[in-house]
């Protein structure tokens, strides 16, 4: 006998696969790197990955990992507060504020975390926070709980678009305090936000700016400091969230970084901090290791730029539309969800891993292969690659 929760989601399992919709796990049997061994399939290029720096396999990173877990151990077996705070944490955290630009940073188990607990923890009853319509699901999860823990008021402005946004700030003149929140790059369209121009409206309306850098910490700017850097505006965002997952190490983890008062009250009230394990000294030392490297080679960042730029530009010469822009995601758009997964089976029976995404995750009629570009691509992974997508291109009728 199978309770009624088994016997609803076994069929919606089912029709996910009559849908074309499911999706399968691919088992990877050697570090995240440019070229992987996935089982039964063996080396494949990848071109799905946030690995954007190459530093998830770095010599120096991995070393920072394993020294760490001589001298720590597994694991902090505690939440911050009682005794789950090392000193490696605090050197991660000054390194995280430094990198983004902040007086302070305050590390979580993930960027999700950080997201979730800035405006469940910092707003009140009396507050707005205004959404990006293409915001990440981390931030929109952790709006509606901040609305079911404190009552805040929240609203949605269009995606980019500053007079909607300015419209809404006018409208919401009593609230004590508005927070306006976007992606810095938008993970599924590669877009960069307007950051001057949020700057300069949430100036005019008082409101504090959260800008979630996952994407772009690593990837942006001369230095790979984010998109502060990239539009010349360090130390003018209020909050600035970000991974730890993606180009610095991809370990796990995130940060919320902002001024001392942000990270201090941070500390004494998201739950997610309060009642969950702090990072694992291993990780909070690979991800120091990460940006310390990358203090040091902001080669790498060109590097990633020169790659995504010549894949963008060799895909357009193929016949392909990519979404426009100037960031290593870079979107090819099919419309159904079943069309964009046929695509990428096809492309990895190629022996190149690109994901397909459809709905939820983008708006309906807009799946997408989405291609991420790493500084350590070769010229030949991304020559191999593009064959593939010429070859699969002419047989779906896409060139
Ligand atoms: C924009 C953005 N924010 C937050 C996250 C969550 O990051 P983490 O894996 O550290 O929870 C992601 C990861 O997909 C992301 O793309």
């Amino acid at each position: 006998m199978t309770n009624p929760l088994e016997q609803r989601i076994a069929p919606e399992l089912e029709q996910f696969i009559r849908d074309g919709t499911y999706k399968r796990l691919n088992f990877l049997d050697s570090p995240q790197a440019a070229r992987v061994q996935m089982e039964d399939r063996g080396e494949v290029i990848i071109l799905s990955s946030n690995n954007y720096l190459g530093l998830a396999n770095e010599p120096s990173v991995v070393a920072a990992g394993k020294e760490a877990l001589d001298r720590f151990g597994a694991g902090t077996a505690s939440v911050r507060f009682i005794c789950g705070t090392f000193t490696i944490h605090r050197a991660l955290e000054a390194a995280c504020a430094r990198l983004v630009g902040t007086p302070a940073s305050l590390s979580f188990g993930s960027a999700w975390n950080a997201n979730e607990a800035v405006p469940g923890t910092l707003l009140t009853e009396n507050d707005l926070i205004i959404s990006d319509q293409l915001n990440h699901a981390s931030i929109i999860d952790g709006i509606r709980l901040a609305k079911a823990i404190t009552k805040c008021q929240t609203a949605v402005y269009q995606h980019g678009d500053l007079t909607d946004l300015d419209a809404r700030l006018t409208a919401a003149r009593d609230r004590r305090v508005k927070m306006v929140v976007t992606d810095g790059v938008f993970s599924m369209e590669g877009a960069i936000a307007k950051l001057p121009e949020l700057i300069e409206l949430c100036r005019k309306h008082e409101a504090v700016l959260v800008v979630d850098d996952s994407h772009a910490t690593g990837v942006l700017g001369k230095n790979g400091r984010g998109t502060a850097e990239h539009f010349g505006v360090i130390g003018e965002v209020d909050i600035i969230t970000s991974t730890l997952g993606k180009a610095l190490g991809g370990a796990a983890g995130g940060f919320a970084a902002g001024s001392a008062a942000v990270c201090d009250y941070l500390t004494q009230r998201a739950r997610p901090q309060l009642f969950s394990n702090a990072l694992p000294p291993t990780v909070a030392a690979s991800s120091l290791a990460s940006i310390e490297y990358l203090e040091a080679h902001p080669e790498r960042v060109a590097m990633l730029r020169d790659n995504a730029r010549y894949f963008r530009d060799q895909l357009l010469g193929l016949g392909f539309r990519p979404l426009p822009g100037e960031t290593p995601i870079i979107p090819v758009i099919l419309g159904e969800t079943a069309a964009a997964i046929r695509m990428s089976d096809l492309l990895l029976a190629e022996g190149v891993f690109v994901t397909g995404f459809g709905y939820p995750v983008v708006p309906q009629g807009q799946a997408r292969v989405r291609c991420q570009i790493s500084a350590t691509h070769t010229r030949d992974d991304l020559d191999q690659a593009l064959a593939a997508f010429q070859k699969i291109g002419r047989q779906l009728r896409l060139i």
